[in-house]
């Protein structure tokens, strides 16, 4: 049964997500998505679509089943949808209630969603399921910092922002490990909180490596 309560939380919040999620910030994460998402191949599974922002930097010609919880961003992610030059398929659905059999996919991408998953373990732990052996999990979220008065910070914005939509405070590549992924790397993107996450179903050929911060000197400088 869907949870009706994050279901309504974001129907509400899709008529002004766009313009929430501003322009300048989906610029400057355009290039580390392209990268990301640029890895696609096989049959892929993107979670959440919200209102398609995430398609402009799908590389051309993928087959991609695409699912959120809200039918009103899927409704908004339409004409992205239409201009994409492969094919999306979405489906109106619950991280936590998938319907898909065991095995189904070779990849699964995340963008911005872990942050708005209400219980991000037990939806991790669901992708892990519908993933084939040897599948990877590409994730570009936002997280909380490690990093003091950052970190508090964010806690206390996140008792608002939770209200509306996401949490500003997740421990994310904690809960991609505790859900039972193997983790490639951790690329951060800016300071530690947007960063990039690799990891595995399996732990074959899998060094669970440090965190880089490769591109945080420009994150800051910008
Ligand atoms: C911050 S938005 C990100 C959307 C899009 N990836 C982007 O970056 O523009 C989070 C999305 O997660 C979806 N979502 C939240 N909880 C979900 C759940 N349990 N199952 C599926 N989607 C969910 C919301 O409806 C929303 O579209």
């Amino acid at each position: 049964m869907v949870d009706l309560h994050t279901q309504r939380k974001w129907d509400k919040a899709a008529s002004a997500f766009d313009l929430m999620s501003g322009m300048g910030a989906e610029r400057r994460w355009l290039p580390h998505k392209q990268k990301l998402f640029g890895n696609m191949q096989g049959k892929v599974l993107f979670l959440a679509l919200g209102t398609g922002l995430d398609i402009a930097a799908f590389p051309p010609g993928q087959d991609i089943t695409a699912i959120d919880i809200s039918p009103e961003m899927i409704k908004r992610a339409r004409a992205r949808m239409d201009d994409y030059s492969g094919s999306i398929t979405a489906e109106v659905m619950d991280v936590h209630e998938l319907r898909f059999e065991d095995g189904q996919f070779d990849q699964i991408y995340t963008s911005c969603t872990f942050c708005s998953v209400p219980r991000p373990v037990a939806g991790l732990t669901a992708l892990k399921r519908v993933l084939k052996p040897g599948g990877e999990l590409f994730m570009f979220e936002h997280t909380g910092s490690k990093y003091f008065p950052l970190n508090l910070s964010m806690k206390f914005m996140s008792i608002i922002t939770e209200k509306l939509g996401p949490s500003m405070d997740r421990h994310t590549v904690d809960n991609v490990k505790q859900a039972g992924f193997h983790i490639v790397e951790v690329e951060h993107v800016f300071l530690d909180v947007v960063k990039i996450i690799k990891a595995r179903k399996d732990s074959n050929n899998v060094v669970d490596m440090t965190e880089s911060i490769s591109n945080t000197h420009s994150a800051l400088t910008t």
